[in-house]
């Protein structure tokens, strides 16, 4: 029997970044530019690339309207479905498996948080294209990893235990903000409760895989940046030009681009008439 599923990609991209403000106070987070092109476009590069065609972007309500006036037309126009809804109040990451729910229907779904720079997009989009079922997630070595989502492995490499913002961290490897899981996802999403933080954790999420032994992991290569504080966002630009990130996107989103940037022009050109 072929149970092979679609594969739908979310891009969560609500909150109110109030750590970047007045810089956030008219335009989202999410979009704000990375060196050349707006945030956003790092998480639906890793989608793109891994071949989805049904990208649904989660964002707060004041922003709602740009991202659908940017990025849907620009994307209809190299076959990539971009969907918008709002998250009234940031209700945890998780909350994107609730909120996206019709939007995923029976297929699997890979979640980014749209605030996440990964200069190895890499072996994220081929986990995707590999994808089967269960849960995988991604890790990376850093320095402050009680700032984040750790993971503890065992000798054979294997996920033993996850644990959102320990104070005292086991291992130095912080959870990154790529997730792939099959359907049941969803399930899992409506079946937990909110945390002390008042949030739906993606990290109970990942704990409830891991107990079935579902939760795959892999590490991921390069430089990973939550670019929601001034210097992480500043560090993430000079990443992007330094590393030519934006060179190595897929063909589909450069496409889009220049097909964006004509239509601009015209534009701009009939403005002047
Ligand atoms: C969230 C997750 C955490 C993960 C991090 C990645 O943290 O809860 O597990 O490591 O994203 O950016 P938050 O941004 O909510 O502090």
């Amino acid at each position: 029997m072929n149970n092979h599923k679609k594969m739908k990609g979310i891009i969560l991209a609500g909150g109110n970044a109030t750590r970047l403000y007045p810089n956030t106070s008219q335009i989202s987070k999410q979009m704000l530019p990375i060196y050349n092109v707006p945030m956003i476009f790092y998480p639906l590069n890793i989608l793109i690339k891994a071949g989805i065609k049904d990208i649904l972007v989660i964002v707060s309500p004041a922003h709602s309207g740009r991202f659908t006036n940017l990025l849907e037309p620009m994307f209809r126009d190299v076959g990539v479905r971009i969907l918008s809804t709002v998250q009234e109040v940031p209700g945890g990451i998780a909350e994107a498996f609730i909120l996206g729910e019709g939007f995923i229907g029976n297929d699997n779904a890979t979640l980014i948080l749209g605030d996440n720079i990964f200069e190895d997009a890499e072996t994220i989009a081929n986990a995707i294209k590999n994808f089967k079922s269960g849960g995988h997630i991604f890790v990376k070595e850093v320095s402050d990893p009680e700032r984040f989502g750790v993971a503890t492995v065992n000798k054979s490499g294997i996920v033993t235990a996850i644990a959102e913002k320990p104070e005292k961290p086991e291992s130095n490897l912080a959870v990154t903000g790529a997730y792939i899981y099959d359907n049941k996802v969803v399930e899992t999403a409506n079946n937990i409760k909110p945390s002390n933080r008042g949030e739906l954790e993606i990290t109970d999420i990942n704990n409830v895989y891991l107990q079935k032994g579902e939760l795959k992991m892999s590490k991921i290569n390069g430089e990973w940046l939550d670019a929601g504080t001034p210097d992480a966002y500043l560090d993430a630009c000079i990443l992007a030009k330094e590393k030519k990130l934006y060179e190595k996107f897929d063909s589909l989103i450069l496409k889009a681009v220049e097909i964006g940037r004509e239509k601009f022009k015209t534009q701009a050109k009939k403005m002047l008439k």
